[in-house]
């Protein structure tokens, strides 16, 4: 099932920066005419300047993905520019990790509304308009966290399996529709996800340790890959009609890994959980 972008409507959440920002530029690229959507006004105006640069039209609309009635209202005005809407990327998302008992439920709620309910809410908006115009392609980011579980990221961990089984079943149920589904699943990726992540300790102290934190900016920096590598490798997938993207390759290793011994992947995990914990408290100096 080919896709032409020339000529079609795509929209990206969480486009003002990161893997969003990238994939908008890149779908402009292809061809599409683009809606720009964040809660970052500035960021988001920008990509659209940029946009606009390659000569594609492009708009921004400010959409707190937390909130379904805004999420409804841009798919709604999505359709409404040019008639169709054709592609629609699912990307805005924060990190979130800690003890899962010392998170308050207003952050379990809030990372649950914004990297997962805003998935469904979406879909549930959209999937009407696509099936009855028998075409169309839905992208969404999750992440390797949505693969393979890290004890340091409970809470954004269970969003992200959340947003692979929502596709996976999706994937199936519109096969043979005209549709497309296609999940993104990167390892690091230097973007700005850090500054936007919450971490609570089990001791419920609230102090932010700023060499912790510039540590693991500096990993994201250094280890990551650039964002524009993801995008690529989005419109590969769409391209090639399939709905895993692994901007890692190495991942899908790692999940065959842990799929031939399950346990034994845990137990592993577990040791090197133990070792990033003690790391962290000789970095801290406590
Ligand atoms: N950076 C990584 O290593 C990595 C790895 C795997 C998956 N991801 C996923 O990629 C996606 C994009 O993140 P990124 O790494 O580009 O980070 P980023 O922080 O650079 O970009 C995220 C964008 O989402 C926006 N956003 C945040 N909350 C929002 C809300 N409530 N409503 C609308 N927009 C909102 C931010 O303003 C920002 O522009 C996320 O879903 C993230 O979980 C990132």
């Amino acid at each position: 099932m080919s896709f032409d972008f020339n000529g079609t409507v795509a929209v990206v959440t969480g486009a003002a920066s990161g893997i969003g920002r990238a994939s908008a530029i890149r779908f402009a690229e292809e061809g599409c005419d683009v809606i720009v959507s964040d809660i970052n006004d500035d960021g988001g105006k920008e990509v659209v300047a940029e946009i606009e640069a390659l000569g594609r039209k492009a708009q921004y609309i400010h959409t707190d993905v937390a909130k379904r009635s805004e999420i409804e209202d841009l798919v709604a005005a999505s359709i409404d520019w040019q008639g169709h809407c054709d592609l629609f990327h699912s990307n805005a998302g924060i990190g979130m990790g800690g003890a899962p008992q010392a998170i308050p439920v207003e952050e379990w709620e809030k990372v649950l509304d914004i990297n997962l309910h805003s998935h469904i809410w979406t879909v549930r908006k959209l999937l009407p308009h696509m099936l009855e115009r028998g075409s169309g392609r839905l992208v969404h980011t999750a992440s390797s966290a949505g693969t393979i579980g890290f004890a340091m990221l409970i809470p954004y961990t269970v969003t992200k399996f959340g947003v692979v089984g929502l596709c996976e079943s999706l994937a199936s149920y519109v096969a043979d529709r005209g549709l497309g589904v296609h999940v993104v699943c990167p390892l690091l990726v230097n973007t700005n996800i850090f500054d936007r992540s919450w971490n609570y300790p089990e001791d419920g102290s609230e102090v932010v340790d700023e060499k912790f934190q510039e540590q693991v900016r500096t990993i994201f920096r250094e280890a990551g890959m650039a964002p524009e590598g993801v995008a690529a490798s989005i419109v590969d997938a769409i391209n090639g009609d399939h709905l895993y993207v692994f901007p890692h390759p190495e991942l899908k290793q790692m999940i065959e890994a842990k799929w031939a011994d399950p346990d034994a992947f845990v137990r592993n995990a577990a040791v090197q959980w133990q070792m990033q914990q003690e790391a962290a408290k000789a970095l801290s100096g406590s």
